[in-house]
């Protein structure tokens, strides 16, 4: 579903991935770790395609970055939810209408609106708060908010960069429980992430590391 094919990418002045291969399967669960600036974040934003390799090639379901045209940009970010650090909510709508805006940009109806935005709260478990705003929230609540936006268009593969930054131990724990059970339904989930806690605590899943600008996989031994 997504594949990195002899991916090459640099920055102006910086050279971050040097042939990087990698398959992402649907419904797999993989955690990408490495370094601060080893470039996480770049990796991810080729999968949205919002910075393309300078040479190879990036495939995301039936898109890919050599031949993807201008007006199928949004269908590709449809296939994809994201989850930040820093929640990326709009303070100024209230919980319901930050997880109802990716529907009503996609043109759907307004009664499956309501309905599929109370499932997913309800997911999620931030149902009773639908009418608050995201200031009146704990930081563990505006993710789980940000997640619920991130899978209301029911996308393939929901990627989520460093979630748990901002949050403390236990909490982080939660929101990674919280998509391990959105994995379980089905999609697929990518976390980007420097807590090596949560990932050792997960050993049974699988883990990329970014390093020499290359992509490994990495087994963790007992
Ligand atoms: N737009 C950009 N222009 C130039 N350099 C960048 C840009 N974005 C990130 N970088 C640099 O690329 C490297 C990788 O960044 P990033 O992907 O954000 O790493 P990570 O998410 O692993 O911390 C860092 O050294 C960063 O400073
Ligand atoms: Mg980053």
């Amino acid at each position: 579903m997504i594949t990195f094919n002899k991916v090459h990418f640099s920055y102006p002045k910086k050279e971050i991935f040097k042939d990087v291969n990698f398959k992402i399967d649907k419904g797999e669960f993989v955690f990408l770790i490495g370094e601060s600036g080893t470039g996480k974040t770049t990796l991810l934003r080729m999968i949205n395609m919002e910075l393309v390799p300078r040479i190879g090639e990036v495939t995301v379901a039936e898109f890919n970055t050599n031949s993807i045209k201008k007006p199928e940009i949004p269908l590709l970010r449809r296939k994809i939810g994201f989850v930040f650090q820093d929640f990326k909510l709009l303070n100024d709508r209230n919980v319901f209408d930050n997880v109802a805006l990716p529907l009503y940009l996609s043109g759907v109806k307004p009664a499956y609106i309501k309905k599929k935005v109370f499932n997913v709260l309800n997911e999620v478990g931030v149902f009773d708060s639908y009418r608050k705003m995201p200031e009146e929230l704990s930081g563990g609540e505006q993710q789980r908010v940000s997640i619920a936006r991130a899978i209301v268009n029911e996308p393939l593969v929901l990627i989520a960069d460093e979630p748990t930054g901002n949050l403390d131990p236990f909490v982080s724990f939660e929101i990674i429980k919280l998509l391990l059970s959105i994995n379980y339904k089905g999609t697929a989930v990518l976390v980007a992430t420097h807590n090596y806690e949560i990932v050792k605590k997960l050993r049974s899943k699988r883990l990329m590391q970014i390093k020499d600008k290359k992509v490994f996989e990495v087994v963790l031994k007992d």
